[in-house]
C-alpha cells in the first residue's frame, strides 16, 4: 500500500506525510482486541444514526442504508466472515470502513456529531452491562446450587473452625449458607455498579460536545441507559466505572478463592470431608492413587490476574489528565479478561457444588475430636450460677484431665467432671453431645438445624425460588 493509501486506510486525515512504521501500527491498533465490541459498536450506531434522522441531520433513505449495511456486517461477524484489518486500527474504523463499502456515502455521514471517543466509552458500557447481567446470573446460579445442598445438610454436624483449630461444632448446611451471605454481597455490588455503568456518553464527542441539534436523551432511552453522563470531559475519558467492576469481581474471587481453599482442604484425604465429582479433578501421571483438587486450584490461583486487571486499570487512569488519551485503549483486555475469569469460576462453580459428596461420618468424628463442646459445658456452669470466667477455668482443667486420658469429655464421667465444679449434675452429658449443642444455638444466624432450614427458607425468596 502506498504511503497515502496507509494513512487513508486508518480512517483519519491527509494530515500526515508520512504513514506509521509497521511495528508502531501493531503497537497501536487495538482491533486484535476490541472487536469483541462490535455488536455494541453496531447497536450504538444504529442508535446514533436514527437520531440523527430523527433531528433532521441525516436523511431517511441514508438511515435506511445504515441500517442494511449494518445488518448485512452484523451478520458477516457471526459467521466468521467479516475481513477484520489491523490497517484499519480498532473495531470502529473496522466497522465503519466496510459499512462504507457497502452502502457508501450514507456510511460515510454515520460519524457525524460522534468521535470514537464518545463511540468507544459507549461501546464498553454496553458490553460491560450485558456482561455484569450474565454475571448476576452466575451468582444466583451458584448460590442456589449451595443452598440446596444446604437444605440437604442442615442436621450434618461437623467442626467449625477457628485458627484452623476444631473450635465449636456447628452444621454443614450453615456453613455453607456463610457463603451464599457473601455471593449475595458480591451480586448486590455488581447490581449497583451496573447503575453507574448504565450511563450514555454519546454526545460527547472528542471532548467538548457537539455543535449539531442532538438528542441525547433520545439515544439513551434507545439504548436502555439509565440517564447520559452529565460532563462531555468526563464522559469520554473516566473509567472509574470499569474499575469498580473489576473491584467487584476482585471480591467475588476472594470469596470463591476462600472457599476453593476449604474445598481443598475438605478434600485432603487427611480431612476427607467431600470428594468432589471427577469431572473436576484431574489425576497425576505419576502417581496412580491422586486425585487433584485442580478446578478449586486454579480459581485460586486464577483470583490473582482479577487482582491483576483491579490494579492495571486503576494505575492506568491515576496519571490522565482531562480529558480522553490514548492510555484508555488499554482498558479493554483487562475488563476482558476479569468478565471472561469471573463468568466461567461462577458456572463451573455452580456446577461443581451441585455434584459435592458429603462424606457426614468423617465431619463428626472430627467434630467429636476436638473437645468442640468444652464452651456448651462452661455456659452450663453459668446457667447453674458459676461466673464465666471461673467456669472457663473449671472446663480448661477438665479439657487437660480428658485430654491426659486420651478420651473426651463426656468419656470422664459425671463423678470426674463433678471434681471441677461441684455445680455438674447428672443433666450434664446432655450438653456435651455434638447435637445438644447445635441445636442450643438456635436464634436467627444461629448453627441449629432448624435455624439453618429458616434462613434456606429466606435465602430462596431472595433468590426468587420457591421452597
Ligand atoms: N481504539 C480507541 C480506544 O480504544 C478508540 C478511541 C480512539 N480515539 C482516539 N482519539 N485515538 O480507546
Amino acid at each position: 500500500m502506498s504511503d497515502q493509501l496507509a494513512n487513508k486506510a486508518e480512517g483519519w486525515s491527509g494530515r500526515f506525510s508520512e504513514p506509521v512504521s509497521e511495528l508502531v501500527k501493531r503497537y497501536t491498533a487495538s482491533v486484535d482486541f476490541d472487536r469483541r465490541l462490535a455488536f455494541a459498536d453496531i447497536e450504538g450506531s444504529l442508535a446514533h444514526a436514527a437520531m440523527l434522522s430523527e433531528v433532521g441531520i441525516l436523511s431517511a433513505a441514508d438511515l435506511q442504508s445504515i441500517r442494511a449495511g449494518m445488518a448485512q456486517i452484523r451478520g458477516e461477524i457471526e459467521r466468521g466472515e467479516f475481513n477484520w484489518s489491523v490497517d484499519l486500527e480498532d473495531v470502529h474504523l473496522n466497522i465503519e470502513r466496510r459499512l462504507t463499502d457497502l452502502v457508501g456515502d450514507a456510511g460515510k455521514r454515520l460519524h457525524t456529531a460522534r468521535s470514537r471517543n464518545d463511540q468507544v466509552a459507549t461501546d464498553i458500557r454496553l458490553w460491560l452491562r450485558g456482561t455484569i447481567d450474565d454475571i448476576l446470573q452466575g451468582l444466583t446460579a451458584l448460590q442456589r446450587a449451595l443452598v440446596d445442598l444446604a437444605e440437604g445438610h442442615a442436621d450434618t454436624i461437623m467442626p467449625g473452625f477457628t485458627h484452623l483449630q476444631v473450635a465449636q461444632p456447628v452444621t454443614f448446611g450453615h456453613h455453607l449458607l456463610a457463603y451464599v451471605e457473601m455471593f449475595a454481597r458480591d451480586a448486590e455490588r455488581m447490581a449497583d455498579c451496573r447503575r453507574r455503568v448504565n450511563r450514555l456518553p454519546l454526545g460527547a464527542a472528542a471532548l467538548a460536545g457537539t455543535s449539531y441539534p442532538i438528542d441525547r436523551e433520545q439515544v439513551a432511552r434507545a439504548l436502555g441507559f439509565e440517564g447520559v453522563c452529565e460532563n462531555s470531559l468526563d464522559a469520554v475519558s473516566d473509567r472509574d466505572f470499569a474499575i469498580e467492576f473489576c473491584s467487584a469481581a476482585s471480591l467475588t474471587m476472594m470469596h470463591i478463592s476462600r472457599f476453593s481453599e476449604e474445598l481443598v482442604i475438605w478434600m485432603s484425604p487427611r480431612v476427607g470431608f467431600i470428594d468432589l465429582a471427577d469431572r473436576f479433578c484431574t489425576g497425576s501421571s505419576i502417581m496412580p492413587q491422586k486425585k487433584n483438587p485442580d478446578v478449586p486450584e486454579l480459581a485460586r490461583g486464577k483470583t490473582g490476574r482479577v487482582y491483576g486487571s483491579l490494579m492495571s486499570l486503576l494505575t492506568l487512569m491515576k496519571g490522565q489528565p482531562l480529558a480522553y488519551n490514548k492510555d484508555n485503549q488499554e482498558d479493554k483486555e483487562p475488563i476482558f479478561d476479569t468478565a471472561d475469569t469471573v463468568l466461567n469460576t461462577l458456572r463451573i462453580f455452580a456446577d461443581m457444588v451441585g455434584g459435592i459428596r458429603v462424606r457426614a461420618e468423617r465431619m463428626r468424628e472430627a467434630a467429636a475430636a476436638g473437645f468442640s463442646t468444652a464452651t456448651d459445658l462452661a455456659d452450663y456452669l453459668v446457667r447453674k450460677g458459676l461466673p464465666f470466667r471461673d467456669a472457663h477455668e473449671a472446663v480448661a482443667r477438665a479439657v487437660r484431665a480428658a485430654a491426659d486420658q486420651g478420651c473426651d469429655l463426656a468419656e470422664l464421667g459425671v463423678e470426674t467432671l463433678r471434681t471441677f465444679s461441684a455445680l455438674v449434675g447428672d443433666d450434664v452429658l446432655q450438653v456435651l453431645t455434638l447435637e445438644g449443642s447445635v441445636s442450643a444455638r438456635r436464634h436467627r444466624g444461629g448453627t441449629a438445624p432448624e435455624a439453618v432450614r429458616q434462613a434456606v427458607a429466606r435465602a430462596r425468596a431472595r433468590l426468587g425460588v420457591s421452597s
